[in-house]
């Protein structure tokens, strides 16, 4: 193993795979967060759930294009060194494959990403082959694709069925003979993904999707504790950092009302 075992473009993302190494992905959405997460991430995602945890919509459906490049920017110049996915939202990929590569095309060219992620498998699969072949890599999301929530009937578990995991193996398969480089796998049985793995030489990337993905991801607000009223039976909270803040506003609201901040050490002579 090298000494530095972190993937470094999209081409090791299958060698990695068949190294055996676990992918560790989080989504993060400013600098501040990015210069943080390079440290110990492999992939930082721009997910398109920064329009419900960001902007405080109820659904991604609203993202825009231009939303997603501000914050894709300002990630990047935290992490200029970090393997970077942008989301491409809702109907910017989905009405023709010329408006997907202009859309994707802005992304790479206004935010310095090393790619775009999309939702859906067979039914992209022309869309992502066009992408790739114009230098242009892919991630795919497969399972819960949350810009389909109301054709899905809500946020549940897919794949539950015998037909619905087939599906799911064949789109998963759709994607890698695209030419994609890795794909999300969202709220599936942990049967289901393991088998949609195992049918792939690109690397699953898992969420709720139980431990047999080659990697992991999650949505950074949620696992930090800053998304309190936000528990899904897959979240595990890493610290409880909407206590801390909480906590540390309190604290300066006291001391500001009480006279006592700033004081001399703060205070210029
Ligand atoms: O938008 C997002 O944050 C995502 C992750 C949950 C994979 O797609």
């Amino acid at each position: 193993m090298s000494p530095d075992p972190r993937p470094r473009t999209v081409l090791d993302l299958p060698k990695w795979k068949a190294e055996g190494h676990r992918l560790v992905m989080l989504t993060c959405y400013d600098a501040a967060f990015a210069r943080l997460l390079a440290e110990e991430v492999d992939i930082l995602l721009v997910g398109d759930s920064l329009n419900q945890v960001i902007a405080g919509q109820e659904t991604t459906l609203s993202a825009t294009l231009d939303q997603m490049i501000y914050h894709s920017a300002a990630v990047r110049r935290g992490a200029p060194g970090a393997l970077l996915f942008v989301d491409l939202p809702f109907l910017t990929y989905q009405v023709t494959v010329a408006e997907a590569i202009r859309n994707a095309g802005r992304v790479l060219q206004e935010t310095g990403a090393d790619g775009v992620k999309l939702e859906g498998g067979q039914v992209m699969a022309e869309t992502v082959r066009a992408l790739v072949d114009r230098g242009i890599p892919v991630m795919g999301h497969l399972g819960l694709t949350p810009q389909s929530v109301h054709a899905l009937g809500g946020y549940r578990v897919q794949g539950r069925s015998p037909a619905a995991a087939d599906r799911l193996v064949d789109d998963a398969r759709a994607l890698e003979e695209a030419g994609a480089c890795a794909t999300v796998l969202e709220l599936l049985p942990t049967e289901v993904a393991r088998r949609v793995t195992a049918a792939l030489r690109i690397p699953t990337i898992g969420i709720g999707a139980g431990i047999g993905c080659d990697g992991q991801v999650l949505v950074l607000h949620d696992m930090l504790g800053l998304n309190e009223g936000f528990a899904p039976k897959f979240l595990k909270h890493y610290a409880e950092l909407g206590a801390s803040v909480r906590a540390a506003v309190r604290d300066y609201a006291g001391e500001v009302r009480a006279g006592r901040y700033p004081g001399p050490e703060h205070s210029f002579e």
